[in-house]
């Protein structure tokens, strides 16, 4: 991934799909004077995701892209992407699969958020497997993304300790919060 240079920010797209506490953070983040990102898209698979309103908020262009056709849909969000030349891409909370053709169109620059410490726990509903198996941390992972699915090179990972009276709902609190931490601490890793 190229670094940012000087002041020139890295054109970045945030996708989402639900609430985007971690967009609203990412935001807050690109905003600040030698962040190396600044984020000039975001693009949502569902009409009514809650995290809509932080583009809103914020003017910045967004893009609600139907994955009824994924194809289509992925086509759609390649041609927006050429043109605002976006370089970097974020997904955070993104609940579409995308496909190998894309992903290679964008070799080396998705990455993506995890909420467990991977390489345990891929793929969804990770709180409810992880207080199942009455595990004793749990946390989240900043990765690339890459064709298989939460399989991308660790970029960085933040623990949490988890207690007896955890629930699915509480954990994921604890772990958004870490979230909130290393999302922007990963990006100045890869991109300063
Ligand atoms: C987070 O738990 C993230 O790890 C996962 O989806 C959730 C998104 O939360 N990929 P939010 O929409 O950013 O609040």
């Amino acid at each position: 991934m190229k670094k940012s240079t000087g002041n020139k920010k890295i054109k970045t797209a945030i996708f989402i799909s639900g609430k985007g506490s971690n967009l609203k953070n990412l935001i807050k983040f690109s905003n600040q004077i030698n962040s190396p990102i600044s984020i000039k898209l975001i693009v949502s698979n569902k009409k009514n995701a809650k995290g809509l309103i932080y583009a809103n908020q914020n003017n910045i262009i967004k893009k609600i892209i139907n994955f009824s056709n994924p194809r289509i849909a992925e086509k759609k969000i390649l041609s927006l992407l050429i043109k605002k030349k976006i370089e970097f891409i974020c997904l955070a909370g993104f609940m579409e699969i995308l496909s190998v053709y894309f992903i290679k169109k964008f070799k080396g620059k998705i990455i993506n958020m995890h909420p467990s410490l991977l390489p345990k726990y891929k793929g969804l509903n990770t709180h409810e497997r992880v207080i199942k198996n009455n595990d004793k941390i749990s946390g989240c992972t900043v990765h690339y993304v890459t064709p298989k699915l939460d399989s991308g090179k660790i970029i960085m990972q933040k623990t949490v300790k988890i207690s007896k009276i955890d629930t699915p709902k509480s954990l994921e609190k604890k772990i958004l919060k870490k979230e909130h931490i290393i999302y922007p601490a990963a990006i100045r890793k890869i991109l300063n």
